[in-house]
């Protein structure tokens, strides 16, 4: 289900946030909530030592199978980033693309958290997600767009714009408009404060995000940068140079 217009910008964003967290051939990152895993096999592709997570089987196999054709070694684990972490810490952890919000703050908070004990101390944290505020210019929402082979996706959006509470309901359309997949999912939407907030309590320190300092990529929500400070349970890494301004 994803894809769409956000594949062929997968190079950008993953190259500016290369550049931004500092990594170098053989860091190690952390793809948590890495769905098909588009993110993990553009950084692996660069050298980065991959390690990724999703809930969904299927979408581990599909990584499981590219990483294999292109030589890439990902390690990939089925299961819920609530509770597991890499087995040796790293230097980056990312959510990309709207991977919060689907079991409310805790469970977020608790995903947070476990990335942060499981990434290095001046490593860093990247999360990009929409915004209650970026989200509600447009509450509700239709999309739709030509995604090969004569189908056409769509999907309709409604936002509660004061509880955050997001729902779609998307649908997958042959070439004679007969549908083919349809399903529904909901998620809750955070104000911009709210996901600051819950990165410093889950024990990182915010750094910036890209309404305040532009990147050369363009995301799909914002993108929070937050770096682990230094603690004594932390080793030093030397393929990690931290968040570079
Ligand atoms: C919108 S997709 C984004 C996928 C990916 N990050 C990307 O950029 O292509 C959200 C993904 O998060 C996964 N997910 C959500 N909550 C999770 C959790 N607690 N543990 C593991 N995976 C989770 C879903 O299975 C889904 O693949």
């Amino acid at each position: 289900m994803y894809g769409g217009s956000r594949i062929p910008r997968i190079p950008d964003i993953i190259g500016a946030l290369w550049q931004t967290c500092g990594l170098q051939v053989g860091s190690k990152v952390a793809d948590v909530c890495c769905g098909r895993g588009y993110s993990s096999v553009e950084l692996a592709l660069r050298g980065a030592d991959v390690w990724a997570l999703d809930f969904s089987k299927e979408f581990i196999a599909n990584l499981d199978h590219a990483s294999k054709a292109l030589g890439l070694g990902i390690v990939t684990r089925e299961g819920n980033a609530e509770e597991l972490q890499p087995e040796d810490s790293v230097c980056t952890t990312m959510i990309l693309w709207n991977s919060l919000g689907y079991n409310g703050p805790e469970a977020d908070l608790k995903i947070l958290a476990n990335a942060r004990a499981s990434t290095h101390a001046s490593g860093s944290l990247v999360v990009e997600l929409a915004t209650l505020e970026e989200l509600s210019k447009e509450p509700h929402k239709v999309t739709e767009r030509g995604i090969g082979e004569s189908h056409t996706f769509r999907r309709i959006r409604n936002l509660n714009t004061q509880t955050g509470l997001l729902s779609a309901d998307w649908a997958i359309f042959d070439e004679h408009g007969a549908p083919i997949r349809s399903g529904r999912f909901s998620q809750t939407v955070y104000p911009k404060a709210e996901v600051i907030r819950m990165m410093n309590a889950a024990g990182w320190s915010y750094v910036t995000d890209s309404d305040r300092v532009p990147l050369t990529c363009e995301p799909t929500g914002t993108l929070f940068i937050g770096m682990a400070e230094s603690d004594s349970s932390s080793e030093s890494c030397t393929k990690c140079r931290g968040v570079i301004p």
